[in-house]
Parts: C-alpha cells; sequence; structure tokens
C-alpha cells in the first residue's frame, strides 16, 4: 500500500489544508486552542460514534486533527477545510450533500453519517511531517 509524506509546517492554527490520499481527498487541519477546548469540552459518551479528541490525535500534537475528507454518509467531500467555507453548526465540517455536520474533531454531530470522519492511519516522522499510511 503507498504512503503519503505530507509537510504540515506551514498549516497554522484555524487552517487546514487538503491534500490526497490513495486517490481521496484527505484534510490536516490545525485546531486553534478555542477548536481543541470545545472538542474536549464534550462528553464522549453522549456521541453517536463515542472517540476523544486525544484518541482521534497523535500524543503531543493534539491540535493537528488529520482525517479522510470523506463524509461516512454516503462519501462526499465536506467543506471547512478551505479558506471561507462554511464548518457548520459544530464548527468543524458540514457536508452539504444531506446535512452531515462535524465538530472541531471530526466527529459527526447532527445529521445522517453514521461515524466520524475517518482517521487515517499515520505518523509524525518529523515535528513538522507526518507519513500517511
Ligand atoms: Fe454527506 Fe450524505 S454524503 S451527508
Amino acid at each position: 500500500a503507498s504512503t503519503t509524506e505530507v509537510d504540515v509546517s506551514a498549516v497554522e492554527p484555524g487552517q487546514a489544508i487538503k491534500a490526497v490520499f490513495r486517490k481521496q481527498p484527505l484534510f490536516i487541519r490545525r485546531l486553534t486552542p478555542a477548536e481543541v477546548a470545545e472538542a474536549n469540552s464534550v462528553n464522549a459518551g453522549t456521541l453517536r460514534d463515542p472517540q476523544t479528541l486525544a484518541e482521534r490525535t497523535k500524543e503531543g500534537h493534539e491540535d493537528m486533527l488529520v482525517t479522510m475528507g470523506v463524509c461516512t454518509h454516503l462519501g462526499c467531500v465536506p467543506l471547512g477545510a478551505a479558506e471561507g467555507e462554511v464548518k457548520g453548526e459544530f464548527g468543524g465540517y458540514f457536508c452539504p450533500c444531506h446535512g452531515s455536520h462535524y465538530d472541531t474533531a471530526g466527529r459527526i454531530r447532527k445529521g445522517p453519517a453514521p461515524t466520524n470522519l475517518e482517521v487515517p492511519e499515520y505518523a509524525f516522522t518529523s515535528d513538522t511531517v507526518i507519513q500517511v499510511g
């Protein structure tokens, strides 16, 4: 299986970039302290797909959210990873196809999507580079 290396050094808090992993969109987003706090303020046990932000990120890099940019409902590309796009009611991503709202940890909060945005297998190979896959 192929891997993808992404330099994340230029991603500022509050910004996201789009990459491609195995021909599918990949979202890489550096959360602001407020977005981290928002994600951690939720009792994960109450969520449709219960996961904490810590479970969805790497230790020491809790502000770097790496997810597939593929809605888990029927596979549309959610909005929110590009400048000026709507992020939905929970400040993360919004899928306009049928109205799925994801939070700042990429977790499904409202709408038909059954599960959180998928976190692919990845690792930091340095402080600023991730290898996906
Ligand atoms: Fe995203 Fe249906 S494909 S809400």
